[in-house]
């Protein structure tokens, strides 16, 4: 069996930055500590120096590209716009799905390392500034998209989600005339739907006259949408405007409407958030918020690459401006 340096730390009841410090001999720990974390790599055979050099002299050309969920169509749309963007300059991708899980996401972070990857751009939830100075002090550039909490001092790529889900709420308001909106917002603890909560308040504030609202709170998935606005009419509420935080409740969302004959957009306007492909398919077809794949793709190699061929680059955060799409389902 092979140990990682996270079993180190377990057993050694330590943090994993501890750990790595005392490999590195960066001192920054009580002896007692040192001593323990020494004691418990001897235990379990732990060949840290062995790792360290093999991976300070390899490197391959696999950018590892962390992602939390495969299941919505967000996620695979965004893989493919970053995939293409590594292949034009000679990298490859090596996916990593967490499933939203911080145990996977471990086994992946583990797996990078071992893999040699050159670069990792993560989207998650569980990953904190930890994780990413390990990978950092393994040579592992590294940059963080969408879901990853941005309270880090490395690379990041953050879209204005306040401004987007201001603007789909505003549309629904001024344009649409909506005076009841349901907002389908996703899971409470997630950056990107508390900033949407956020400009959807913004939204609501301004306006002079009385707005009807009501939040109901999702998981981002197509069946949280349809339980939750399929729930509302059952219990007999009236609204005549839906936001929902992404595309795929949206859908779950028209298909509960459906199911109690309410036309859209006659009766209710819907505006989703995303853009996936679909959208523009669907019956009717769904305005939404485009939040730049093309762009995160293009600009997270680019950072990358820039990291590599210059090791004392500084991190940069760029942030990027969604853009509302207004189709049938908000006219
Ligand atoms: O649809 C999935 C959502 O989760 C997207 O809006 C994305 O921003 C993410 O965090």
């Amino acid at each position: 069996m092979s140990y990682t340096m996270r079993d180190v730390a377990k057993k050694a009841g330590v943090s994993v930055a501890t750990v790595s410090r005392i490999m590195n001999g960066k001192g920054e720990a009580s002896p007692e500590t040192i001593a323990k974390v020494k004691k418990v790599i001897e235990q379990l055979n732990y060949k840290p120096n062995l790792l360290a050099k093999r991976l300070s002299e390899r490197k391959s050309n696999l950018i590892a590209l962390l992602v939390p969920t495969l299941n919505n169509p967000f996620f695979p749309e965004l893989v493919r716009e970053i995939e293409k963007e590594a292949n034009k300059n000679g990298y490859q991708i090596y996916l990593c799905n967490s499933d939203d899980q911080r145990e996977k996401v471990e086994y992946y972070l583990d797996s990078m390392v071992n893999h040699y990857v050159s670069g990792a751009i993560i989207n998650s939830l569980h990953v904190d500034e930890n994780d990413l100075s390990i990978l950092e002090e393994r040579g592992i550039r590294t940059i963080t998209i969408d879901r990853a909490n941005f309270d880090h001092s490395y690379s990041a790529i953050t879209v204005n989600h306040k401004a987007g889900a201001q603007s789909a709420v505003n549309h629904l308001i001024q344009d649409n005339h909506c005076r009841d909106i349901v907002f389908i917002s996703g899971p409470r603890d997630e950056k990107s739907a508390i900033d949407r909560l956020l400009g959807y308040k913004m939204a609501l504030e301004q306006v002079e006259f009385p707005i009807q609202t009501k939040v109901v709170y999702g998981d981002f998935e197509t069946e949280s949408g349809y339980q939750l606005i399929q729930k509302l009419l059952m219990d007999g509420e009236k609204f005549d405007g839906i936001f929902s935080s992404n595309d795929a409740m949206a859908i779950g969302a028209i298909r509960a409407c459906y199911e109690f004959g309410i036309q859209i957009p006659e009766q209710v306007k819907i505006v989703g958030y995303d853009n996936i492909n679909m959208t523009s398919y669907l019956h009717p077809r769904l305005s939404t918020v485009d939040q730049c794949k093309e762009e995160i793709g293009a600009l997270a190699i680019k950072e990358l690459i820039n990291l590599f061929n210059n090791r004392s680059e500084k991190p940069n955060h760029y942030e990027l401006k969604p853009k509302l799409i207004i189709r049938e389902s908000s006219r």
